[in-house]
């Protein structure tokens, strides 16, 4: 009897074991990019923060709606910061690296964001409106925020004045230039965003700590220490010419189906003088 039990234990410890090493085989960190398949269970770890909401682990465009207020750079009215970057873009286009550690936007979305707005896919407390039903379309949530933005009163008057400082957040997230608000306007679009915020009910947990960027491209993986220096090295090529000074417009509230498709709904102004 009591060696019965020990044989019943010994075989469910056996058993026991091989499963956890089994288990533990299989969340063993290592990447082999030539054995992932995209899945929408893919584990979030393991990707940069633009997979799999924004891409696949492949880089093909992903279903991603939602709304966003934002300032394009245009290739007219802010020429010579647009053709620096188009030449960078021609570089990162070209290079081995495209497609494979990064995916890039296409130049007509480049754009900086000032007021993050709602995702369909994330509805959490913050991010979800909360005078809207959790239950709502992206649809209502849209019109709801063009009635409220519409009659919105900017209350500062554009441009608004940046400098580039240099490339940020490469690993984790992607290719972008980060931007910093001259002192002045810096507090002019805190406060914008605080009514923003207070108005469209919704306020990231990044809220206060928000850093103005431009986005190049998304990562599609996290990147050894060499990939990192050779892309460091081919962002460095181009750093001195991009310009130091960027004037941005009004903001535009658009509303998008993925993350490469805007559509212009309004330009946030200052209401006319009467
Ligand atoms: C990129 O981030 C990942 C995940 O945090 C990390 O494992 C990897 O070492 C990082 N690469 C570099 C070059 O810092």
């Amino acid at each position: 009897m009591g060696l019965r039990r020990n044989v019943t234990a010994g075989i469910a410890l056996v058993l026991l074991l091989s499963f956890v090493s089994k288990f533990s085989q299989f969340r063993t960190p290592t990447f082999d990019a030539s054995k992932t398949t995209p899945h929408p269970s893919v584990d979030l770890v393991r990707y940069p923060s633009g997979i799999p909401h924004k891409f696949d682990s492949q880089g093909n465009i992903q279903p991603f709606r939602g709304n966003t207020i934002i300032a394009f750079l245009y290739r007219f009215s802010q020429a010579r910061f647009h053709q620096q970057l188009v030449d960078l873009y021609v570089k990162l286009d070209a290079s081995h690296m495209n497609n494979y550690l990064y995916v890039l936007l296409p130049p007509s979305t480049w754009h900086v964001t000032f007021f993050e707005g709602v995702y369909d896919k994330i509805r959490e407390p913050g991010r979800w409106p909360d005078d809207l039903s959790i239950d709502a379309t992206m649809q209502e949530c849209n019109s709801l925020y063009t009635n409220k933005l519409s009659s919105f009163d900017l209350q500062t008057d554009p441009p608004y004045h940046f400098t580039f400082t240099n490339f940020a957040t490469l690993n984790r997230s992607g290719i972008s230039l980060h931007l910093e608000p001259s002192a002045e306007d810096n507090v002019k679009l805190r406060s914008l965003r605080d009514r923003l915020s207070t108005l469209l009910h919704i306020r990231a947990k990044d809220h206060d700590k928000y850093e103005f960027h431009l986005t190049l491209a998304y990562m599609l993986r996290y990147l050894t220490a060499e990939q990192q220096q050779e892309l460091e090295n081919l962002l460095a090529s181009s750093l001195q010419a991009i310009p130091k000074e960027l004037k941005l417009h009004a903001p535009e509230f658009c509303t998008f189906e993925d993350i490469t498709t805007f559509r212009q709904v309004l330009h946030l102004r200052t209401p006319p003088a009467l």
